[in-house]
């Protein structure tokens, strides 16, 4: 591991790195071009870019990640007619930005490509904002193209969870890092924690998470990652929580006690944010540990009572007996 803690080379994403290459010899070599990387927080925009420019560093590319980059507009790059020297422009967070420079963003994606320049934008889908709405608006119109970053296979999840302990890893702690759901930053989250509260233990030829009792840790770890969620979709989600890893919205709306479409209202940032994905009239929860998260940080007393409101909704709607008795069990 490097002293950023990052590690090198990336895990599982050679194709990716491949495709920003590629886009980074065309861009310089010609008009420009421009990428809005886009996923999940800690999906790994930050790795990936990182990786980008080292690469763009040993070819002499000039990697620049100043807001100011870009200022001037197409004009100054063109002044005297000069040949422009080969650029890496990246942009982190813009999703972060304050409006006035959100604006300016918008207005230099006017100007339209940047010779000789590769413009790189990173951001997340939530919160909902209209200056960062117009800035993506105004680069796709200038032909920007849209990267998602995806969260890694399973075997690289599992993978990444090796090369961070440098050594193989068990069937309890493999189980651990599968409910992160391919977010890197969720495996490290859950690696570290299993590491640094003591619960690993050399187990055939690895180590596994055999000291019970850890996963409370890796819980409170994952709920300050949850932090840049707007509260009234934490507080969706962790009623959702309940109702276990897939649930049926109707549902959510019954314990919640809230109209369904008021509750759809809320659920599309948790879409956006990558917290759940929608199958039919089910969503399902992205990643176990985010929902065992959620509801670890209930209170014992709204919980019950959200399990009393869940079993009457459930008994109601024909569910199973012994999903009803579940719920019971655990409102008392
Ligand atoms: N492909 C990868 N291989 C190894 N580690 C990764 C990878 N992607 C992300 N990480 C690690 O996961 C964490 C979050 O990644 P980061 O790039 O900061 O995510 P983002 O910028 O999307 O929020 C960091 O600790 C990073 O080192
Ligand atoms: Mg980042």
């Amino acid at each position: 591991m490097s002293d950023s803690g990052r590690l090198w080379p990336l895990v599982g994403r050679a194709a990716e790195l491949d495709d920003l290459e590629q886009l980074l010899t065309e861009a310089t070599e010609g008009g420009g071009a421009a990428v809005l990387l886009e996923g999940e927080a800690g999906v790994g925009r930050t790795s990936l870019v990182a990786a980008l420019a080292s690469g763009a560093g040993l070819l002499g590319i000039e990697v620049r990640t100043d807001r100011g980059a870009l200022e001037g507009g197409r004009a100054a790059d063109e002044q005297g007619g000069a040949r422009v020297p080969a650029r890496l422009v990246v942009l982190e967070d813009v999703h972060l930005w304050g409006a006035a420079d959100l604006e300016a963003l918008a207005d230099v994606a006017r100007d339209g490509m940047r010779p000789g320049a590769l413009v790189v934008l990173t951001l997340r889908p939530v919160p909902h904002r209209p200056e960062v709405a117009a800035v993506v608006t105004a680069w796709t119109r200038a032909g920007a193209r849209h990267l998602e970053v995806r969260p890694l296979p399973g075997a690289a999840a599992t993978e990444l969870a090796e090369e961070i302990l440098g050594a193989s890893i068990g069937p309890a702690l493999r189980g651990a890092v599968s409910t992160a759901g391919g977010n890197p930053q969720l495996v490290v989250d859950v690696v570290t924690t299993a590491r640094d509260v003591g619960a690993l233990q050399a187990a055939e030829g690895g180590v596994d998470a055999v000291v019970p009792g850890w996963r409370g840790a890796v819980e409170r770890r994952v709920r300050e990652r949850l932090d840049y969620v707007d509260d009234e979709v934490l507080d969706l989600l962790g009623v959702a929580s309940v109702l276990g890893v897939s649930f049926v919205v109707l549902d959510l709306a019954a314990v919640a006690d809230r109209p369904v479409a008021d509750v759809w209202r809320t659920l599309r940032h948790a879409l956006a944010a990558g917290l759940v994905h929608a199958r039919g009239d089910r969503l399902v929860f992205r990643h176990d540990v985010v929902r065992a998260a959620l509801y670890g940080g209930l209170d014992a007393g709204a919980r019950a009572g959200l399990h009393a409101r869940a079993a009457a909704a459930l008994r109601e709607a024909g569910a199973p007996l012994a999903v009803v008795a579940t719920h019971v069990e655990r409102s008392r």
